[in-house]
């Protein structure tokens, strides 16, 4: 036979030289809960991921670093009784994001890439990711000034990259212009380019506080029957200053990863969303499955579709347990 395509599976070695698909440390970006509370809470619909305060986060981090994890994404989780109807609370600076960026900057400096992400759904208390109408309507140009200023605070306090995962129109050239009018000209911005409504996010608002008190998502997230609205929203992102993509949730997106990877030079990122890995960790529990070995398929297989690099809760497990060195 002139054709054995099993002579390059002979051995591992064999499989080594030959395998197209590298997953490394430096692809991956952990996620992080941080909460204006003492200590941690560990999120029970996502074992092993914690509601942390700022020194937790800390100590974690510091972990994580040993082990050659050197990005993540933060996301604040502001008591009850901080939020309001105009999300008042992202604009402090002693707010618990602000401080937490502080921390990391301090104790780690530029060892760590610290990406911060930037929304109103933490804060406002309708839940939604902008603000609200007396109608009941999620408003878009009254939430943009809200949402650089949030950026800025980031900002301020030392984060390398802001993230807005709110999916308001024109979110990135107005935090590009507020950034750079107060000097920030190297903060980059991660924009969530294509980001599908739907019930991919159930555990990280059971994390966060930050499901919608009324209605849904709808009118600002993207629909999933839809592919071309969503590369044609990323490339609009180009446009107004987006330094890297974001395509979310991963796995049912994989066409798109792939798509946006011919459509863009740009560098490219996936978010592996939380309900993604707590299905994992359920079937895991159940014995059902290998969850260690599901979850670095997952992983592969979006990196194979074309992302440059993973959100995904999974980060520290992958180098903890050797999945990945
Ligand atoms: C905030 C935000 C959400 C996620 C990332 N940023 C929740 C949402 O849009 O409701 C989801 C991430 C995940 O499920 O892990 N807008
Ligand atoms: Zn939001």
């Amino acid at each position: 036979m002139l054709n054995r395509s099993r002579r390059l599976r002979t051995s591992a070695a064999m499989r080594n030289l030959v395998a197209e698909t590298d997953l490394r440390p430096r692809h991956l970006i952990q996620g992080h809960f941080v909460h204006p509370q003492v200590g941690s809470i560990e999120i029970s619909s996502m074992p092993g991921i914690c509601n942390a305060g700022v020194e937790d986060t800390v100590r974690q981090v510091e972990k994580d670093l040993k082990r050659g994890l050197t990005n993540l994404l933060l996301f604040g989780v502001p008591d009850d009784a901080a939020k309001s109807p105009d999300a008042a609370y992202v604009k402090d600076r002693e707010g618990v994001i602000p401080q937490t960026v502080r921390a990391l900057k301090k104790a780690f400096g530029s060892d760590l890439i610290v990406i911060t992400d930037v929304c109103l759904c933490g804060a406002t208390s309708h839940g939604h990711c902008g603000l609200v109408s007396e109608e009941g309507e999620v408003l878009n140009d009254p939430s943009l000034p809200i949402l650089a200023e949030m950026a800025l605070r980031h900002a301020e306090a030392g984060a390398d990259i802001v993230s807005p995962s709110d999916m308001m129109d024109g979110r990135v050239a107005a935090i590009r212009a507020l950034l750079d009018q107060n000097g920030f000209t190297s903060t980059s911005i991660l924009s969530y380019a294509i980001k599908h409504s739907g019930a991919y996010y159930g555990p990280f608002r059971e994390a966060a506080h930050s499901s919608p008190k009324f209605g849904d998502r709808k009118t600002y997230q993207m629909d999933p029957r839809n592919a071309r609205e969503g590369l044609r929203d990323a490339l609009l992102d180009i446009e107004e200053g987006a330094d890297l993509l974001m395509v979310k949730p991963a796995l049912p997106n994989l066409d798109l990863i792939f798509r946006l990877r011919q459509a863009t030079l740009a560098p490219l990122c996936a978010y592996h969303v939380s309900s993604e890995f707590s299905t994992v960790k359920a079937a895991d529990r159940l014995g059902w499955v290998n969850g260690d070995q599901l979850m670095f398929e997952h992983l592969l297989a979006i990196r194979r579709a074309g992302a440059d690099m993973i959100v995904t809760y999974a980060a520290r497990e992958a180098v903890e347990k050797g999945w990945i060195s």
